[in-house]
């Protein structure tokens, strides 16, 4: 299948100062775009075009009944050129998601091919210093106009790509991270493991409400028990307890990460021991009590590793390693972005290059 052109006639400024670069507030000149339709067929060819405005009807289905599914992922500027970190994994989980709310999938090799095609064309958006990227924002939308409550035929899926710094304005330096017990994400059975975005819309009000008190994010705990950790807003969670990675499994209702997955990899190859295990609340407290939690840290495409330096859970706050960056974060922070920024080998085969 062939892509299609149509280049902007105007291409817009690029940022000036890197370092400013906060997290998603820029867009490139052009985007992605394909249409998918049942009596057609299927998906129509992907075409590249100006950035721009979606043309949608008020009564589009995903405005109303929320079939949104998307992805993040970012490429990288590294001396031998632009590269992409397991993108693959991606759009498997973009596909994934797609069953999960009855949408449709998409050819991966395709995609990526057009991918490669549209990061070629923006290239001089990659960011050039270390910590920043251009982060890709694939999303898929039902675009059909009805109102009766069942799937669509229709569904449009773009690509955005916005030159970014870190996600956290504190950088790689502890956050703080209020424990949500009031409000859930999500619970096993429904939607948490795909990323649509009723999921984000569901966690808002709680993020609000921690954002207003001073914290980053939200720590979800379990929607049965609110009892066991499931994740944080933008992030999959990990503690270290006695010298090991622990991280909650992946039962149903936490997003499947791929910074997650890469981690629990490297830490297997560099000695040190990462499990997959149920972890409550209460567990936390003990150990940072007892001083067994030694570090604590959030995994996500966005946000890379963020070291969690505080807890506050049912009016106490409790402090993580002094407020400090621990040596695992740290380690696990410098081989996850070596091989990013192509500073180390890319040993497990998870970079993709732009260009041959
Ligand atoms: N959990 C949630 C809710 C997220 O939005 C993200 C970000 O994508 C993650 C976890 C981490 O996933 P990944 O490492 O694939 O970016
Ligand atoms: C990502 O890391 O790509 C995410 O999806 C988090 C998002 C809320 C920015």
């Amino acid at each position: 299948m062939e892509i299609k052109i149509k280049k902007a006639t105007e291409l817009k400024e690029l940022p000036e100062d890197d370092s400013k670069l906060g997290f998603g507030q820029i867009f490139t000149d052009h985007m992605l775009y394909m249409e998918f339709d049942r009596a057609k067929g299927g998906w129509g060819p992907a075409e590249i075009r100006p950035y721009g405005i979606l043309g949608l009807e008020p009564a589009s289905a995903c405005l109303h009944y929320g079939q949104i599914v998307w992805e993040g992922l970012k490429c990288y500027r590294t001396s031998e050129g632009l590269r992409l970190f397991r993108p693959r994994e991606n759009f498997k989980r973009l596909n994934r998601s797609a069953r999960r709310m009855c949408m449709p999938e998409v050819d991966i090799d395709y995609l990526l091919a057009a991918l490669k095609e549209l990061l070629k064309l923006e290239a001089r958006w990659v960011p050039k210093t270390l910590g920043t990227s251009l982060y890709i924002r694939p999303c898929m939308i039902a675009s059909e106009p009805f109102l009766g409550l069942h799937k669509a035929n229709r569904y449009i899926l773009f690509i955005i790509l916005s030159p970014s710094g870190p996600y956290f304005k504190e950088g790689f330096k502890p956050v703080k991270i209020l424990v949500e017990d009031k409000y859930v994400r999500a619970a096993v059975g429904g939607t948490g493991e795909a990323k649509t975005a009723g999921n984000y819309a569901a966690s808002l009000k709680s993020t609000d409400e921690a954002m207003e008190k001073g914290f980053s994010q939200t720590l979800w705990l379990d929607a049965c028990e609110r009892k066991y950790i499931e994740e944080v807003g933008a992030m999959n969670m990990a503690f270290v307890i006695n010298g090991e990675v622990v991280t909650p499994p992946l039962h149903g209702s936490i997003l499947s990460g791929i910074t997650r997955k890469s981690i629990l990899e490297i830490c297997d190859h560099i000695g040190i021991k990462a499990v997959e295990r149920r972890i409550s609340i209460d567990e936390v407290i003990e150990c940072i009590e007892n001083g067994t939690l030694t570090e604590a840290f959030g995994l996500g495409t966005a946000a890379i590793i963020a070291p969690v330096g505080s807890i506050f859970y049912k009016e106490e706050n409790y402090i993580i390693n002094n407020f400090e960056v621990g040596p695992i974060a740290t380690k696990l922070y410098e081989e996850l972005t070596g091989i990013q920024y192509g500073s180390k080998p890319d040993i497990f085969g998870w970079i993709e290059k732009v260009e041959e």
